[in-house]
């Protein structure tokens, strides 16, 4: 199994506090910092744009996945072009996702396609060739802290073979829910990418030991 990546989510941070927290995530050996950016429409809550994320750009060296859960998505890969590495959008919201990759990878960044619990892959499975990532949601997105839907990982599992059946290299990541109890289950259905909020930013553990433990039940 390919060494999975681990990608801390922000959301439940300390957002008054929120440049320690970036950098004790990168210090703890964080890959990939997960940026969430909500609007109150495609999600019920509203978090953050594009001039937080360049606060951030100054204080890690971080790669960046940003989540767009945003409607209409294409009208903002601009804003975020000069921060982002990998730029996720989803396909519930994106009738055109193959122009909406085209432009994400004109701007220099990596291509990703989100699908919610309830969307089939049948949905991104015309995108596979054109995705540098997928990520499925394991949990109905909105807020962090909640409890994994585990069948979402059956989905997982169908996606990694249809990806491996063609010859294509996309990364899966999955977003919700993760935790040191499910990680390496996680990693067995196929993904390469685990977005942990609550497990890394929470009150029960410093950052670094979070990190560790997520690591340590990866082996
Ligand atoms: C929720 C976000 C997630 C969130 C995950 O809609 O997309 O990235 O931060 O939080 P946990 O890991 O706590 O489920
Ligand atoms: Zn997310």
């Amino acid at each position: 199994m390919p060494q999975v990546k681990l990608a801390p989510s922000i959301l439940t941070a300390d957002f008054g506090r929120l440049a320690d927290e970036v950098r004790a995530a990168e210090v703890a050996g964080a890959d990939i910092l997960h940026l969430d950016v909500m609007d109150g429409r495609f999600v019920p809550n509203i978090t953050f744009g594009p001039l937080l994320v360049e606060a951030l750009r100054k204080v890690t060296k971080l790669p960046f996945d940003l989540h767009l859960m945003i409607v209409e998505p294409e009208r903002h890969l601009d804003a975020f072009a000069e921060t982002a590495d990998t730029i996720n959008v989803h396909i519930e919201v994106s009738p055109h996702i193959n122009r909406t990759l085209d432009t994400i990878h004109r701007l220099g960044k990596r291509a990703g396609v989100c699908l919610n619990p309830g969307t089939s892959v049948a949905a991104i499975e015309e995108s596979l060739p054109d995705a540098d990532q997928v990520m499925v949601m394991t949990i109905n997105p909105g807020w962090g802290g909640q409890q994994m839907i585990p069948r979402q990982l059956e989905k997982v599992a169908r996606i990694r073979k249809l990806l491996d059946a063609g010859g294509y290299g996309a990364d899966i990541e999955i977003d919700g829910g993760v935790k040191a109890g499910n990680a390496l289950q996680c990693a067995r259905a196929g993904a390469s990418v685990l977005v942990c909020g609550s497990s890394v930013f929470n009150r029960e553990k410093s950052v670094a030991e979070s990190v560790a433990a997520l690591r340590a039940a990866l082996g």
